[in-house]
């Protein structure tokens, strides 16, 4: 080890590894990873190193506890190079926080603030001329922690590993095109139970729904509450808005619904905007009787992948479905681009949201 950024220590080999690597031109989302990763391992009740390290598979034991009892969490945030002006990063403290809410509720150690930031940091300049410089595309950061004590006894693991990746990744979108189905039977998450954490478990858990929602010709399933099913929590893994001429309506946040950084950020800027943004709950009923209404226009979901999509429609099943009024999202469409202005450095940032890591 020979380099370090702030508290991150640079292996040799990070180095060649990054000068090996050749960018594909076909990049999707997610599916192109970049050459190095941050990686700590926690043990004896403490944090070791932060380093740099080649992008390697992992060895683990089978009875690694995540495997088998998913003590896993994880975030993602973006950071963006738009023709060659940045890098930048998109309220990445906010994500910190999230991870050690989430960490938490796992029973998994906290992490050190410079363990996360000096990592998503590191990662990110040393990979800057990775970062794909079209509007919307951008660096997709994956901070995660997972449990790594090898035995099958239901108990909270005592060693843990810390990683960072990385992935230069195109727009993860589609303008207009969701079809969403209401579902009425299984529910994502529970009072009590884990849904306000970012971990892997919450994800697996919607699989089926989503399998059984595109055989039926839909593209995303809207989640509601578990206790009355009747309020809406979530759409797929993303927060959900509807849109009532200069009001915006979102669920209120609760221990059943992701607390999204993209959600803060449109509430903030909605109201910026003019929109009044009313946090309440959301009767399910009542937003289809307000669509068929026209009192409700537009429906869209958002979180860091997606940033904003519209909602086409809503559907109980294949053939009872409600056509939103404004299905290409007029409102979803203008927030998406302010909010990619400031994310990618071309307006104001009146919120302070953006961090330069510009030479
Ligand atoms: C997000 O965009 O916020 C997500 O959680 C989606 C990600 C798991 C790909």
């Amino acid at each position: 080890m020979s380099q370090t950024y702030k508290s991150i220590r640079i292996s040799d080999d990070a180095s060649q590894a990054i000068k090996d690597f050749t960018l594909p031109e076909d990049l999707a989302f997610g599916k192109v990873m970049a050459p190095v990763m941050i990686e700590a391992d926690y043990a004896n009740g403490k944090w070791g190193d932060f380093n740099l390290v080649p992008y390697r598979k992992l060895t683990l034991d089978p009875t690694c506890k995540t495997l088998h009892y998913a003590q896993e969490i994880f975030e993602g945030l973006k950071a963006y190079h738009t023709n060659g002006d940045g890098p930048f990063l998109f309220r990445p403290e906010e994500n910190f926080h999230r991870f050690n809410l989430s960490a938490q509720r796992m029973a998994m150690p906290d992490l050190p603030r410079d363990g996360f930031m000096d990592g998503v940091e590191a990662i990110t300049k040393y990979c800057s001329h990775l970062i794909p410089q079209s509007s919307g595309d951008s660096f997709y950061i994956r901070p995660f922690m997972f449990a790594t004590d090898n035995n099958l006894g239901i108990k909270p693991s005592e060693t843990f590993k810390f990683m960072i990746l990385a992935s230069p990744s195109q727009a993860y979108f589609s303008s207009g095109s969701v079809k969403v189905l209401v579902e009425r039977n299984a529910v994502r998450a529970c009072p009590g139970g884990v849904g306000h954490a970012k971990t892997g478990g919450n994800y697996a858990a919607s699989l089926l729904s989503m399998i059984e929602a595109k055989k039926a010709g839909f593209d995303q399933v809207l989640w509601l509450d578990a206790v009355t099913k009747t309020n809406i929590e979530e759409m797929s893994g993303m927060n959900f808005f509807a849109v009532y001429g200069d009001k915006i309506r979102t669920p209120n946040l609760s221990e059943t619904i992701l607390n999204g950084i993209t959600r803060k950020s449109i509430i903030k800027l909605a109201n910026h905007l003019g929109y009044e943004v009313e946090e309440q709950e959301m009767s399910i009923d009542q937003l289809i009787a307000d669509i068929k209404e026209g009192k409700c226009t537009e429906c869209f979901a958002c979180g860091t992948a997606v940033i904003i999509t519209p909602i086409r429609s809503l559907g109980n099943s294949a053939n009872d479905i409600i056509e939103l009024a404004h299905a290409e999202g007029p409102v979803s469409m203008k927030l998406r681009q302010e909010l990619l202005n400031i994310q990618e450095g071309t307006g104001e940032d009146p919120f302070g949201w953006r961090i330069s890591l510009k030479d």
